[in-house]
């Protein structure tokens, strides 16, 4: 069971991309964890407004958010307004869907597969963070981090391609970085990181699986164990950065 020492013991998390797979995992990893007081699960597939699960004494609570809307997000705020938080994961993401496939090469970029990319991995969490940085709790030490990846590390681009979700995962890093430099004025102990889950069975991945040695390709489970080790030891000092599953950073 992952522990967080540096968060309030009767902590309150939020959730967003509840619904994917390395999202169900924390889901199911924080509710099981007596250190958590309420975690609010955000989707996409979670309907209207925010509704408390149905067992009684449960600590969840979920919403719906659809991250291509700037209303759905100003939403998801308002319906946290004046909740003090301790953790926010954001865990949603965008590589594929139907005929929006990651490019190989620059003939097959198009400024639409970009721009929605980008806003559903760069601008939401931007957006999010705008909802909800205001809600850490003063005086404590907090954390906000979102699932970004290693193909968003300029230093590191070997293989190329996949233009959008390269692009809108360096521009997301560089957002955290941004952001980490204004929270630190308001919230000298809040940390804001990016977190690379290694590659994990899922959704966003199982088209791209093939040649991934055996024993590369992690659970959901084994992913956010990993980054919930990594969250629980992360220090103000650190705030800023993108960090692997394996604890190691990863390189702007
Ligand atoms: N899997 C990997 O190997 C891998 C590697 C590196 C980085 N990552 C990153 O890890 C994160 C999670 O990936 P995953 O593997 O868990 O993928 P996943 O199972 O496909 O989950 C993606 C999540 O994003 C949500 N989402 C996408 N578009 C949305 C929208 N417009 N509005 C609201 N929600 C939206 C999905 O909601 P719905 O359920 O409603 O579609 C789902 O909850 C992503 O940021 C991804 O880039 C994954």
């Amino acid at each position: 069971m992952n522990t967080f020492p540096q968060l309030h013991p009767a902590m309150n998390a939020v959730i967003i991309g509840a619904s994917g797979a390395i999202g169900q995992a924390f889901t199911q990893r924080l509710l099981a964890n007596p250190q958590i007081n309420r975690l609010f699960c955000f989707s996409r597939s979670f309907c209207g407004q925010l509704i408390q699960q149905q067992s009684s004494g449960s600590k969840q609570t979920s919403g719906e958010i659809d991250l291509e809307s700037e209303a759905s997000i100003d939403r998801m705020g308002q319906q946290l307004k004046g909740v003090p938080l301790d953790l926010v994961i954001i865990a949603s993401g965008l590589l594929h869907d139907g005929d929006l496939q990651p490019e190989k090469s620059l003939r097959n970029l198009k400024a639409i597969q970009m721009q929605r990319l980008l806003q559903v991995n760069t601008i939401a969490p931007a957006l999010i963070a705008q909802q909800l940085l205001p809600n850490m709790r003063k005086g404590q030490a907090s954390i906000f981090a979102v699932l970004s990846a290693r193909v968003g590390s300029i230093s590191d681009n070997h293989a190329g391609g996949w233009y959008s979700y390269r692009v809108s995962k360096a521009a997301l890093n560089m957002l955290l970085k941004t952001l980490s430099i204004e929270t630190q004025r308001r919230l000298p102990k809040a940390i804001v990181t990016g977190l690379h889950p290694g590659t994990v069975d899922s959704a966003l991945s199982h088209p791209f699986q093939r040649n991934v040695p055996r024993g590369n390709l992690f659970t959901p489970e084994q992913s956010a164990d990993y980054l919930l080790g990594i969250i629980g030891s992360l220090t103000p000092e650190q705030s800023g950065r993108v960090f692997a599953w394996d604890g190691t950073e990863v390189p702007p």
